[in-house]
């Protein structure tokens, strides 16, 4: 396993074009991680970004469902060797592709030798052709979640206003943290009912983290409760799409501006890298 990891290590240093990687997650389920991202990765789309979203959320993967799209493919059948890369990415909307992890994401503890290599090889190619990769994950804290949220330099905590949701955000933001300090992690409060409280809920939760973990989380914006959004959703329509004048959308293109428009201090590990992180995490 050990010289395994090294080999891996080295075909991930090569240096070239990185992708930046962000991992949309929560501390609790439910609170809109999948509209989030899918959401977000289309406005980033509109800003002609490169961008394909992932979908990493082992239990319900349901980026495809709010997109009304059917993967039939999924990460695993590249995993397993069954098919390549391209013949798993599904177009969406204004040209995001979209890749589905289905279940057997957590086959990727079980490559090994070629397979791995080769695995990893075509991922190089994806480096070139995106911008941004967006992960849609699941909630909570389990070892398959954490993996890929460790594994990504730039994290996107969801939370409510609701107060079991600030307390699982605030457990995930110590774990994330305390284990990959030089992650770039931001804030979103999602369904709030005004920006002000919004703001009360990260300003809490940055007072918390201030005074028991000695560090503060970004935060980057809100996105009120509005019925758009759960119309939208159940028409399988994104709602940046259905409802673009809709307050929530217009949140969303301003979180998808600060995104864009941010330099990363930090050096984007690219996809590679980052699925280097996550066998490394779902290996030990
Ligand atoms: N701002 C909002 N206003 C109103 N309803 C919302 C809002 N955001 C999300 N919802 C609703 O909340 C529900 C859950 O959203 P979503 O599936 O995106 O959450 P999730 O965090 O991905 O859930 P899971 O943890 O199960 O993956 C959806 O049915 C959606 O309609
Ligand atoms: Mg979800």
């Amino acid at each position: 396993m050990k010289d395994q990891a090294e080999g891996l290590r080295k075909l991930v240093a090569k240096k070239e074009r990185a992708s930046r990687i962000i991992a949309v997650t929560s501390g609790k389920g439910g609170v809109g991680k999948t509209n989030i991202a899918v959401n977000l990765a289309l406005a980033l789309c509109q800003m002609n970004q490169r961008v394909a979203l992932l979908d990493v959320d082992l239990g319900l993967a349901n980026a495809d469902i709010v997109l009304g799209i059917t993967p039939t493919a999924n990460l695993g059948h590249v995993i397993r060797g069954e098919k390549t890369l391209r013949e798993v990415i599904v177009e969406g909307p204004l040209g995001l592709k979209i890749l589905s992890g289905g279940s057997g994401v957590a086959d990727l503890a079980n490559l090994n030798g070629w397979r791995l290599e080769v695995f990893i090889k075509s991922l190089e190619q994806l480096n070139r052709e995106f911008d941004f990769v967006i992960l849609d994950t699941g909630a909570g804290i389990h070892r398959n979640v954490l993996s890929f949220v460790l594994a990504a330099s730039e994290v996107l905590v969801v939370t409510t206003p609701e107060p079991t949701a600030i307390t699982d955000a605030y457990g995930l933001l110590k774990v994330i943290h305390g284990q990959n300090p030089q992650a770039k992690v931001r804030l979103v409060v999602n369904m709030a009912k005004s920006p002000n409280e919004a703001e009360a809920v990260a300003d809490k939760l940055n007072s918390v983290l201030l005074e028991y973990v000695k560090w503060e989380v970004e935060y980057i914006g809100y996105i009120l409760q509005e019925s758009q959004i759960a119309k939208a959703v159940s028409d399988q329509q994104p709602v940046l799409l259905a409802f673009p004048s809709a307050m929530s959308s217009r949140s969303l293109k301003r979180i998808a501006g600060v995104l864009a428009g941010e330099k990363v201090q930090i050096a984007p590990l690219g996809i590679k890298g980052f699925f280097s992180k996550v066998y490394d995490f779902l290996s030990v």
